[in-house]
């Protein structure tokens, strides 16, 4: 099939690639005239484990194309994919200008039949919009039908989740379209959710405020647990045994962000607001999440002796999770912006994500590597749990810093080794 996405973000050059990797024909339109040039050489935007090397081998065999002109890929498109971001708007509802002014471009572009599938975030009745502004701007002749297929990847294993993801879900009142989608599907190993498309709306925002409750909720319990002297991490793991439960996302820690969950739980709210109902439940989870980022803050401030003035703090990780370069409402922009306005000292380091959290924060320190932010620090904040902090020589780190003085944002270390070592050790509800 030939395809077509528009937008080249971590949704839309991950599941073009894949798309292009099974064989087909697959467009992706950009609107930044260096990146689409760079991406022609293989070179990305964005980091996401393996996907270089599947975008190079695509564009190699002319499997994968770059373009700025809708003219040249939507008219001879199967189905045209939008995949542009969907940020949230002060109010906390979804900004979905994007997405409607990709709509329009699309419809002004269509010859025969065409299936357009929104694959951004969109709140519940948007694609009865995108499939009015299709239907003013296309050529007469054309026909089209519209679909909704959320996206349920997640960064870092982008690639292995387009591949075989839990479920996929399409949303469409068109017999065509659906049977056109499943064709396309066929080579990815998952279970088929066949809906209308108000449902696989809602499904997509139903699932992500499902996942931030879940962390929320664990945040909750490990906060209970330090007021109570109950092993924080032993009680969720305990509860994350049970299957009904299941112990994914049921981890304590500095909280969540990144681009989907607190954007989405934040429209969600707006949703169910406009809807006539009052979703307390996820204005708790928020105020969590926000209690969880706050309360690293105050635990680094408790372990210094209650002043971080002129205090060195040294940060690792910046990213919102592992193996991503992915900034976008990451906890480290509270928890440093926090610190820096108490007049504390900040060195950072992030394996991978350094250069876009350089464009985001100010008056930190950037270090090359762990051992030299750990030089001369008074205390040592890990906030995000990249695998290579887990292997760190810890005995070097202790011998560099001033004092040895660790606050583990995601419990990636054994709180009775460290004391043993002599490090002054605090973790999350431990
Ligand atoms: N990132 C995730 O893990 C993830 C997972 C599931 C769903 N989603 C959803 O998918 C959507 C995209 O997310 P993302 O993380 O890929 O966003 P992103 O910011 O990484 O990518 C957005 C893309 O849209 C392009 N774009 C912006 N304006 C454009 C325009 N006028 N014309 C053409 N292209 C334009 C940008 O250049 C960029 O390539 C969002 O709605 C998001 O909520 C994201």
């Amino acid at each position: 099939m030939t395809i077509t996405f528009v937008g080249h973000g971590y949704v839309g050059l991950v599941t073009a690639s894949v798309f292009a990797d099974l064989g087909n024909t697959v467009w992706v339109i950009g609107h930044t005239k260096e990146k689409i040039e760079n991406l022609k050489k293989g070179i990305l935007p964005i980091y996401e484990p393996g996907l270089e090397e599947i975008v190079r081998r695509n564009v190699k065999a002319k499997r994968l194309l770059f373009t700025l002109d809708y003219k040249e890929s939507v008219p001879n498109s199967d189905a045209v994919f939008i995949t542009v971001g969907t940020p949230p708007k002060p109010t906390g509802e979804a900004d979905l200008s994007i997405v409607f002014e990709v709509a329009k471009k699309i419809g002004e572009n269509l010859d025969g039949y065409t299936v357009v599938v929104t694959k951004s975030t969109v709140p519940v009745g948007t694609n009865k919009i995108i499939n009015e502004i299709i239907a003013a701007a296309k050529p007469a002749k054309a026909k089209f039908d519209i679909a909704s297929i959320p996206e349920f990847l997640r960064e870092g294993q982008a690639i292995s989740d387009t591949l075989h993801p839990d479920r996929i879900v399409i949303g469409t009142n068109s017999k065509p379209a659906e049977k056109l989608l499943i064709e396309l599907h066929k080579s990815i190993d998952g279970s088929y959710v066949l809906t209308n498309i108000e449902t696989a709306e809602m499904i997509k925002y139903a699932a992500n405020s499902f996942l931030a409750t879940k962390i929320s909720f664990a945040n909750a319990i490990a906060h209970l647990s330090e007021l109570t002297d109950a092993d924080g991490s032993k009680v969720l793991e305990a509860v994350g045994l049970d299957k009904r439960v299941g112990s994914q996302f049921l981890l304590a820690g500095a909280g969540y962000g990144g681009s989907c969950f607190p954007k989405d739980v934040k429209a969600m709210i707006t949703i169910a607001k406009r809807s006539g109902y009052d979703f307390s439940l996820l204005k708790a989870v928020e105020e969590i999440n926000q209690q969880a980022m706050h309360g690293i803050v105050e635990k680094a401030k408790k372990m210094l002796g209650g002043k971080v003035k002129d205090k060195t703090i040294g940060i690792l990780g910046l990213s919102f999770k592992p193996d991503t370069d992915d900034m976008r409402d990451a906890p480290s922009i509270f928890i440093i912006n926090s610190l820096l306005r108490e007049g504390a000292k900040i060195k950072a380091y992030d394996p991978i994500a350094m250069n876009n959290a350089k464009r985001i924060l100010r008056n930190v320190d950037f270090q090359p590597d762990s051992y030299s932010v750990a030089q001369d620090c008074d205390i040592l904040i890990i906030i995000t749990e990249w695998n290579e902090f887990r292997q760190l020589d810890l005995r070097e780190i202790k011998k560099y810093m001033s004092k040895p003085v660790l606050l583990d944002g995601r419990n990636i270390y054994d709180p009775r080794k460290l004391r043993e070592m002599g490090f002054i050790y605090t973790g999350v509800g431990r």
